[in-house]
């Protein structure tokens, strides 16, 4: 080889990118450069040793052999996916063209693996759709929940006043449950958009579930065995029971109707240390203790195409009416909100596992407390009802009456300024909506307390940024209470919240 020829040899063998020269007419490969030994992982007896076609999922072959054929190199440029030595999948992109190489048809390849471009790509279209699902959802779920606050409250204030024995109980009591039902879809909608208050408090897994057991059971039916595992000494996690709850559930429906002909459901809880190796992968989390909650069927499990959709909204393969879609967004959005990670193992015909980590805290669980005695609901303090929405205050405003208190009720934050402004006597606390229009209940809520300062004030939304509820509970002396809610419920928050003294902060109620 003369000097020039060295040189334009060291172009091709230390090119950065990895290229290569294969025969058209068989496929084999014919030159490998240094790059595409190191990238691919084959040495280079390996790769003279095969053709394109070997390095290529086998679905992919058709297409390179008809691209191949085709009279101009270019048709082999372009996004292809190649299979490394250790088998992984790889996106590359290709430029290609023909030449004559050493008297035969040729084609030089130079490559560029996109791998982790592509995958960037869909994270950022992914987590677009997400968003735009959840605004569409957090803004239905706020109209919803007036709405469900009205059908469910008058349906129960309806039962508990018609008698054991009139034949439109029936009647009512469809009603309420089509109501409850909705009311749980409003509020998955909610936790998917990450939008639901949440109320965290340390709480043990294993209680939880053995709390749900009984229900879990009848959810399931008889054809499925149910084999719950708690683990010993489990930690602590600092997550809303409700919302847990939730995830159990919707983990659970899904094991069962992938078990239409029985099976075993495993619900089991341990201890696990996650280290860095693992959230290499999950770069949502973080190293460090976590509380594992899997659950396993050994039902009809899933293929790639199936798993590869699951977090997605409104993604099922059930026929319609059977499922919506939500159920592991819910669980997706609910773990994540309390800093933890969902992870799926499935195979078809192998049945499903779903790894649950919620972050650890190591204290031991807290003894039982005995169960609370249902508060007192009756009172006769003055509250002024502040609500946009004129049903919603006509049935609060109802509930209230009933309970003995004295209602003053307004439709904005300026009339309610202007009642309290002209009332005399004392207000024990004030009832307000959180988002309406014009001035919302937390501006309102500040300007009354600094006239009044003994008012408390209890803070009533369907749909709020969890950053808007801390900052009006920070306020102290308040408390909230999520939409749509039950009178009795409504009564007893009121109550919780006018016998508390002092500047502390409730929970938010739900
Ligand atoms: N344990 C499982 N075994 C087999 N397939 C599952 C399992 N869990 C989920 N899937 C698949 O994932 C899809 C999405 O599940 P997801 O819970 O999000 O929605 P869904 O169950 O279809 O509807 P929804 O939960 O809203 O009623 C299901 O339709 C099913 O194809
Ligand atoms: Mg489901």
């Amino acid at each position: 080889m003369n000097q020039k020829d060295v040189k334009f040899r060291l172009l091709f063998e230390d090119n950065p990118m990895p290229m290569w020269v294969f025969d058209r007419a068989t496929l084999c490969f014919l030159e490998v450069n240094h790059a595409a030994l190191t990238h691919y992982g084959y040495t280079r007896q390996e790769f003279l040793s095969m053709t394109i076609a070997d390095i290529r999922p086998p679905a992919d072959v058709a297409r390179l052999k008809d691209s191949v054929n085709r009279a101009s190199g270019l048709a082999l440029s372009g996004q292809w996916r190649h299979r490394l030595k250790d088998g992984r999948m790889i996106d590359v992109e290709v430029a290609s063209h023909t030449i004559s190489y050493g008297g035969r048809q040729a084609v030089l390849s130079v490559l560029q693996d996109i791998t982790a471009r592509k995958r960037l790509e869909e994270q950022v279209r992914q987590s677009a759709k997400m968003e735009a699902v959840g605004m569409l959802a957090g803004g239905i779920a706020h109209d919803f929940n007036n709405l469900l606050t009205i059908i469910n409250g008058y349906s129960q204030i309806l039962l508990n006043t018609l008698p054991q024995a009139d034949q439109n109980r029936g009647a009512v009591e469809q009603i309420m449950k089509a109501g409850e039902r909705a009311a749980t879809l409003t509020r998955q909608l909610l936790s998917y958009s990450r939008r639901q208050v949440l109320q965290p408090k340390l709480l043990g897994l294993n209680q939880l579930l053995i709390g749900m057991e009984a229900m879990l059971r009848r959810l399931i039916g008889e054809d499925i065995e149910l084999r719950f595992a708690p683990g010993r000494e489990i930690g602590q996690v600092n997550a809303d029971p409700g919302q847990i709850e939730q995830v159990v559930m919707n983990l659970a429906v899904n094991a069962r109707d992938a078990m239409p002909r029985g099976g075993i459901l495993a619900i089991e809880t341990r201890n696990v240390e996650l280290d860095e190796n693992y959230t290499a992968a999950h770069p949502a989390m973080q190293p460090g203790p976590y509380v594992a909650l899997v659950v396993s069927d050994n039902g009809t499990g899933m293929d790639a195409e199936t798993r590869s959709h699951l977090f997605e909204p409104f993604f099922t393969t059930k026929v319609q009416g059977q499922g919506t879609g939500l159920g592991l967004t819910t669980v997706f959005g609910i773990v994540k909100q309390s800093g933890g990670g969902v992870d799926v193992s499935s195979e078809p015909n192998k049945g499903t596992t779903v790894k649950v980590y919620l972050p650890r805290i190591d204290q031991p669980a807290a003894a039982e407390m005995d169960a609370p005695v249902a508060p007192a609901t009756r009172g006769s303090e003055t509250i002024l009802l502040v609500e946009d929405e004129e049903q919603v205050r006509n049935l609060v405003r109802h509930t209230l009456r009933r309970e003995g208190y004295k209602v003053l009720d307004a439709p904005s934050a300026a009339e309610a300024r202007r009642i309290a402004g002209a009332h005399k006597g004392p207000i024990h606390l004030m009832i307000t909506d959180v988002v309406m229009p014009k001035e919302g209940g937390r501006d309102l809520a500040a300007s009354l307390m600094h006239d009044r300062p003994a008012l408390k004030v209890l803070f009533m939304s369907g749909y709020t940024d969890q950053a808007v509820v801390d900052g009006c509970l920070q306020s102290g002396k308040s408390g909230f209470i999520q939409k749509p809610f039950t009178p009795a419920a409504l009564s007893s928050k009121v109550r919780e919240i006018l016998e508390t003294n002092g500047e502390t902060c409730h929970g938010a109620g739900r």
